[in-house]
């Protein structure tokens, strides 16, 4: 990688700020002046700035519990975003790792790691999330059925994928879907005459929400639960 991509990603520094102090002879490449803000650096090596070292910073991934009424996007003209609930540095480079619509809640996966958010997103991850759901009208044994056959959706070319429905009370269940299509979880109930008036992501493939968080807060995720997102093809 480039020596000034590299400080730029681990530090405040931007690029133009990079070259004026690598001309100025303050970046140290293993305790040697850096001749150019182009120089490649390798894993291992030890960079400083101004006699500060700069450290890779490890990869971040977060679970938000995600509030209604927040946007599932890093920038919006209108509503507070999910990146606006963190304190993290650099926030730019943190992605969504599968959206809600802005009325939904629950669990929200963010990472600035873009393989690790591949894995969970991809259509051909298949990649479970469970949601609590709440409905306007009643929910009829047959719907389980209906739902694990595959249910059309308007507009789209294949069948859903087979989903468990599990009736919960009479307007309340847990829908466990192992695809992301836009609104899907809305257009499923819509596709059976029904209406849905409350969604909550409860779980991204063996990822919980963690019932301690409070709608608005976040917290990194424990290495097992980084290590669980494995492609599934
Ligand atoms: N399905 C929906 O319809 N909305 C969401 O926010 C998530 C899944």
């Amino acid at each position: 990688m480039r020596l000034d991509r590299y400080i730029s990603n681990a530090s405040d520094y931007s690029r133009a700020r990079i070259k004026h102090l690598v001309r100025q002879g303050l970046v140290l490449i293993n305790g040697t002046v850096a001749d150019s803000p182009a120089r490649a650096v390798a894993e291992g090596d030890q960079i400083s700035v101004a006699g500060a070292a700069i450290h890779t910073p490890r990869p971040r991934y977060l679970m938000l519990h995600k509030p209604p009424g927040v946007v599932s996007a890093t920038k919006d003209s209108e509503h507070p975003t999910a990146l606006d609930l963190l304190d993290e540095p650099r926030p730019e480079q943190l992605q969504i790792a599968g959206r809600l619509d802005l009325d939904t809640t629950g669990l929200l996966l963010i990472t600035d790691d873009g393989q690790w958010n591949h894995r969970i997103t991809s259509p051909r991850s298949h990649c479970r999330k469970t949601y609590r759901v709440e409905v306007a009208e009643a929910l009829p044994d047959a719907l389980v059925t209906k739902f694990h056959d595959g249910l059309w959706l308007e507009g789209e070319k294949r069948r859903c994928l087979p989903a468990d429905l599990e009736i919960t009370g009479t307007h309340s269940a847990l829908l466990t879907i192992s695809e992301g299509k836009y609104h899907q979880v809305k257009r499923m109930f819509a596709a059976v005459g029904n209406h849905v008036t409350a969604l909550h992501r409860l779980q991204v493939g063996q990822i919980a929400l963690d019932p301690d968080l409070a709608p608005g807060e976040y917290r990194s995720l424990t290495q097992q639960e980084i290590d669980s997102v494995t492609f599934h093809e």
